[in-house]
Order: C-alpha cells, then structure tokens, then sequence
C-alpha cells in the first residue's frame, strides 16, 4: 500500500485553494454576497487530495461537504478573513488554486445594531476589498499560482490580463456566455491560458472533470 500511495504524483506536496462566496456584512443580520456554490473549489480539493496532495481548503459559507482526509477544510465568512487565512498558509503551500468568487466590494462601514427602515431609498458606501490572488503574484516565490477568471465579454483579453497583472502561472477562464456554465450547474466550460501563452479550450464538462483537467494541466506544467 505504501509503495502506491508514493507513486501518487502529489504525495508530500501542499496545495492551497480558495472557493465559495464571501459574504461582506453590512449589520448584524444582513450582508452582501453572490450565487457561487462553492462546488468548483471542492472538486479541484478532492482531485487534488486523490492526486495525494495535503489540501487546505479556505471556504466561504457553502452548503458543499468534503468527503477526503486530505483536504482540511478552514471556513470564512468575509473577503478580509479569507485574506488572512490564505496568507497564513501560502508560504508553505507548492500549489495555490484561488477559485473563490470573492465580493469586490464591501460596506465601508459595518453597523452594530440592526438597520430600521426609513427613507424610501437607502444607500450604502462601499469600499474596495483586497485582491487577495493578486497579493499572493506579488509575493510568490516557488510556489505555481492559479487563478479563475469570470467573463462575459471580451473574455480572452480579460482573462490574459488578469494572468498578467496578477503573476499567475495559469488562469482558468470561466465561460457565463454558454448556459450550462458556472454558478449553481455543476457543469462549467473553461479555457486554460499558461503564461506562455498556450491556450486549451476544453468543451463543456462536469465540475469533476474540470477539476481533474485542470490538476493535469498543473502537472504538465510543473515537469516541463
Ligand atoms: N480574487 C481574489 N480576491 C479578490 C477578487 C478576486 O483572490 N478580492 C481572485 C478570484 O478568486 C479569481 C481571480 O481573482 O481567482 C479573478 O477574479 P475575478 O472576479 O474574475 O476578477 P477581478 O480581478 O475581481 O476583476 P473583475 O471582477 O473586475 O473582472
Ligand atoms: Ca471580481
């Protein structure tokens, strides 16, 4: 059993990944956040684990349960703790897979008590929260950094500048143009882009199949 276990390719390697929403509070019982289901980020988790790699999942609020020993699952609520969570972690991770749908943006001030309705319209200001995949380009030294990109147009451009700007060695860009694609299915369409620039097209695929394409897309790229 020991001899299979070490042919595993990542036995002794840790890998890092980010997934689900955020969710960005604005008072004690309500809070901004998205659809994401979370089911991309634990799919690549489990793939990852079955690849032997030790798994630390950094997770906001989904209903998604982790079936692996290997995947040791850390739960956030906000953008700010995922950051924190991450960076305690990074440096000693090989791999970091940040596939999170993180808010963008959070209330810049955060109420103590419950809000009261008033006014027939109501504002919120909001401020920027920070890029957590970007902070990780900017301080990356072994480590082979993934990101995901969410396009609706233009979608190419966007993804390669998003690879660029953020120091990626990979960015899975995610289709929403096809249905079928992305939040709450658990199909997705993506596109690989390297920073060498090669572009794989994969066709539409189960989230459990993305997620292995994408582990093997890594290992091509980590013996080359
Ligand atoms: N990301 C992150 N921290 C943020 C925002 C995004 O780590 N505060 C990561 C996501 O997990 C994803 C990548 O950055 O891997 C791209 O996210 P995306 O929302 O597509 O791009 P943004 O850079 O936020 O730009 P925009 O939403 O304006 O397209
Ligand atoms: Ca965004």
């Amino acid at each position: 059993e020991k001899d299979i276990l070490n042919q595993l390719p990542l036995r002794g390697k840790k890998v890092l990944i980010t997934a689900g929403p955020t969710y960005e509070a604005l008072d004690p019982v309500r809070f901004i956040g998205n659809h994401s289901s979370g089911k991309m980020g634990f799919e690549i988790a489990n793939a990852a684990a079955n690849l032997g790699a030790e798994v630390i999942l950094v997770t906001g609020p989904t209903h998604q349960k982790n079936a692996h020993s290997l995947v040791k699952v850390v739960p956030v609520v906000s953008a700010e703790e995922m950051y924190n969570e991450v960076h305690k972690h990074f440096k000693n991770s090989d791999i970091a897979i940040l596939s999170a749908a993180v808010a963008d943006y959070r209330p810049k001030s955060v109420a103590d008590k419950k809000i009261k309705k008033k006014d027939s319209t109501f504002s919120v200001e909001l401020e920027k929260t920070k890029d957590i995949l970007k902070s990780l380009g900017e301080i990356k030294e072994h480590q082979f950094l993934v990101g995901f990109a969410l396009e609706t147009n233009n979608e190419l451009e966007y993804a390669k500048g998003k690879l660029k700007s953020k120091n990626l060695d990979l960015i899975v860009l995610n289709s929403l143009q096809d249905k079928g694609a992305g939040f709450g299915v658990s199909t997705n369409k993506v596109t690989f882009i390297t920073s060498s620039n090669d572009i794989i097209e994969h066709p539409l695929k189960s989230k459990a199949e993305v997620a292995n394409d994408l582990m093997n897309q890594i290992l091509k790229q980590l013996h080359a």
